[in-house]
């Protein structure tokens, strides 16, 4: 589905990703851990097109995307659940959802409506005239994703989603994604959180320093108090 090859991104003089190679492959989630300044958010935005990369290659299926615009990207079918969710605090929960709703022309069979969205978190629509001020940290969540989910995406792009969340939200978090998984959403899923990650993810990478330092399966990473400790700090 995904494919980045040796990618490199700089901001300014400072050389943040250092030849970043990943795969996402299709209906898998795949996981990247790794400390704060890793360059997690940096490797999301380089494959959204909200930063471009010098060097490398990012592919879609095959296309590449380096010279693309973000919307552009967004149209191919990646959606974006960005760090901090981003809700717009003076819209309402149905705007916040509907402003970047779209059908995608790739993935006719499985297009996400308001209804749909309302199905999976029936909580924002007993609240879809509230504004998106208005909600807890796990509810602005659900309303991040479902604004991607809304944009009918083939992979989704989520910035840790588990944030600033209480372990019972977390869960439903991690609910939420291996449901999605399900659907046949392929997900590259940043965390901090170890157990969210090994929960959802088929595969997990750590990151450290812009570059991917390790790679294997969450049973692998769980069994490895060695890297837990070395790259997360666990
Ligand atoms: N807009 C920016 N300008 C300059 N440096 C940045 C910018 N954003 C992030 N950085 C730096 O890039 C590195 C990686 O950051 P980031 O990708 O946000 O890491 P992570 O998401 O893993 O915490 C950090 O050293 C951070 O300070
Ligand atoms: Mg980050």
């Amino acid at each position: 589905m995904l494919e980045l090859q040796e990618v490199h991104t700089y901001y300014g003089k400072s050389h943040i990703l250092q030849g970043v190679t990943l795969t996402v492959p299709e209906g898998r989630c795949v996981a990247l851990l790794g400390r704060n300044g890793a360059g997690k958010t940096t490797t999301i935005h380089t494959i959204a097109g909200l930063v471009r990369s010098r060097r490398g290659s990012i592919r879609l299926r095959g296309r590449d995307l380096q010279r693309l615009a973000p919307h552009q990207i967004s149209r191919l079918g990646i959606g974006l659940v960005p760090q901090g969710r981003r809700i717009f605090p003076s819209l309402t929960i149905r705007e916040n959802l509907t402003m970047a709703a779209r059908q995608n022309p790739q993935n006719p069979g499985h297009a996400w409506t308001l209804d749909r969205v309302y199905a999976l978190f029936p909580v924002l629509k007993e609240r879809e005239k509230n504004m998106g001020n208005q909600l807890s940290g796990g509810q602005q969540q659900m309303l991040a994703i479902g604004r991607a989910l809304l944009t009918n995406p083939q992979l989704l792009l989520m910035d840790e989603p588990s944030e600033g969340l209480a372990p019972v939200i977390i869960d439903q978090v991690g609910d939420t994604i291996c449901e999605l998984k399900n659907t046949g959403l392929s997900i590259l899923l940043v965390e901090q959180n170890l157990s969210l990650a090994c929960r959802a993810a088929d595969e997990v990478l750590i990151m450290n320093k812009g570059r991917v330092v390790w790679q294997g399966t969450p049973a692998a990473l769980l069994a490895n108090h060695e890297v837990q400790h070395q790259y997360l700090g666990v």
